[in-house]
């Protein structure tokens, strides 16, 4: 089990080129079946996660490469479509494999996903979308199955605009006949990044990023190139790094547009964000105040995956900082870690309020989630001496070489490996 000990107290100062998108690459990998051949994927991250999509993609008789940040991909000689439960177990975002096995198979059948620690995460508008599409779909023993002889393009309104939802339709909808029409799509960017994918693979897929998206058709090709898109939540993570613990922080490998709710929040505090090219520096040396309150909301509202970071970055800040959180349930579970280190937070259903403290003292915290993770070590970079975070495994699952980046700015943060704890 890894263990993250910070000692705080050092400003962040220096260049970092961000690793390239975790919520980008997975439904990419899954996208890699859609008509066998080749893909080459250059600016992947190396992660937990895309190891489990990369073993899912083995297990369904898939011949996958990984040498450093590009994976090499041939999915000719796929040749199972189910995936057991203990592959699904390890990373939840493994259901978009439903609509890339459906689409290439004509039938699926894997574990369904549990709750995790956000909370319930239903899967029934994706299951919802592929029925309008004419997969039958059934539900016995813990496991999901769709088939169809044949997918009929159609159009379908998500309820709400589902991240996931939105790239299992996109991925099936390419072996359907005729056009699909996806309505209250939602437009992440990691969503036109699958489109662009797609396209190049063969795909007419047109509309990601607005909230109408058209897929139509779907000619293989036999190789398919794709550089995956800078990860704007690991660029978020080290921009409230350094509004955390104060400094001079250039980030490269970015997108700026991308992070527009990050920064505006960020400089509301008090940083000062200059937005360049393909870059953005950060420079905080008098302490923050409270900003407006920060609402999660589908993008290109506040991320969710970003509330837990500036949370971090607001616990010294002056006054009442305010979270509400609208996408998951059981978002707020970093809060009582966070308390261990004195932070003054009270939550009250979807609210989380953070009244500034002036001083936090180190203490032992345990990750709760990926992002709630991450943010226990932001905290520790601004708390007097050292903290730990203990973690299963969380914070590994989407950052890569979180501690070395860290350092590489200047934070003193190492991680070691430790025992399991006993039952
Ligand atoms: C994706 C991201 C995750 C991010 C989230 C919201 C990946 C791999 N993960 O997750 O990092 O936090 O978007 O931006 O890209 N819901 C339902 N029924 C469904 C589907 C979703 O009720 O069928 C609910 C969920 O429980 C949740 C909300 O809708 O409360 C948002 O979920 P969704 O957008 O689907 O998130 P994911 O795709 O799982």
């Amino acid at each position: 089990m890894p263990l993250w000990s910070i000692a705080g107290g050092n400003e962040l100062n220096g260049s970092l080129a961000v690793q390239g998108s975790k919520n980008a690459v997975l439904p990419i990998l899954a996208a890699s079946l859609l008509g066998g051949g080749v893909t080459r994927l250059r600016g992947c991250p190396t992660l937990r996660d895309v190891d489990a999509s990369m073993e899912i993609l083995r297990h369904l008789g898939c011949s996958v490469m990984q040498n450093r940040g590009e994976i090499l991909l041939d999915s000719e000689k796929m040749c199972e479509n189910h995936i057991p439960h203990t592959l699904m177990l390890k990373m939840r975002s493994s259901v978009m494999f439903l609509g890339a096995i459906l689409a290439r198979c004509g039938e699926v059948r894997l574990s369904a996903p549990g709750g995790c620690e956000l909370g319930a995460r239903p899967i029934d508008l994706h299951l919802k979308a592929l029925e309008a599409l004419g997969a039958q779909v059934r539900q016995s023993g813990g496991e999901i199955c769709c088939s169809a002889a044949q997918l009929k393009g159609t159009h379908i309104n998500l309820d709400f605009p589902s991240v996931g939802a939105t790239e299992n339709v996109m991925l099936a909808a390419c072996a359907a006949e005729g056009e699909t029409i996806l309505t209250n799509a939602a437009r992440e960017p990691e969503i036109e990044d699958l489109q662009t994918f797609l396209n190049a693979k063969g795909a007419c897929v047109h509309g990601a990023g607005t909230p109408e998206i058209r897929i139509s058709g779907f000619a293989a090709k036999p190789f398919t190139e794709h550089t995956v898109l800078p990860d704007r939540i690991a660029a978020a993570t080290y921009l409230c790094a350094a509004a955390a613990a104060g400094g001079d922080v250039r980030l490269t490998h970015v997108r700026p547009a991308h992070l527009a709710g990050i920064t505006d929040a960020l400089r509301q505090m008090g940083c000062s964000v200059v937005l360049e090219q393909d870059g953005i520096r950060l420079r905080r040396f008098e302490p923050l105040h409270a900003g407006p309150p920060v609402v999660t909301k589908p993008y290109p509202g506040f991320p969710t995956d970003a509330q837990a970071l500036v949370m971090a970055a607001s616990l010294r800040a002056a006054g009442t900082s305010v979270f509400v959180e609208n996408i998951f349930e059981s978002r707020f579970r970093h809060v009582p870690e966070l308390r261990r280190l004195g932070a003054d937070i009270r939550v009250e259903g979807r609210v989380a309020m953070v009244s500034g403290v002036s001083a936090l003292q180190g203490a032992p915290m345990c990750a709760t989630d990926l992002r709630g993770g991450a943010a226990m070590v932001l905290a520790g970079l601004c708390a007097e001496g050292e903290s730990t975070v203990s973690d299963s495994g969380h914070i590994e699952r989407g950052y890569d070489d979180f501690d070395g980046c860290l350092r590489q700015l200047g934070a003193d943060v190492q991680r070691c490996e430790t025992a399991p704890a006993m039952e």
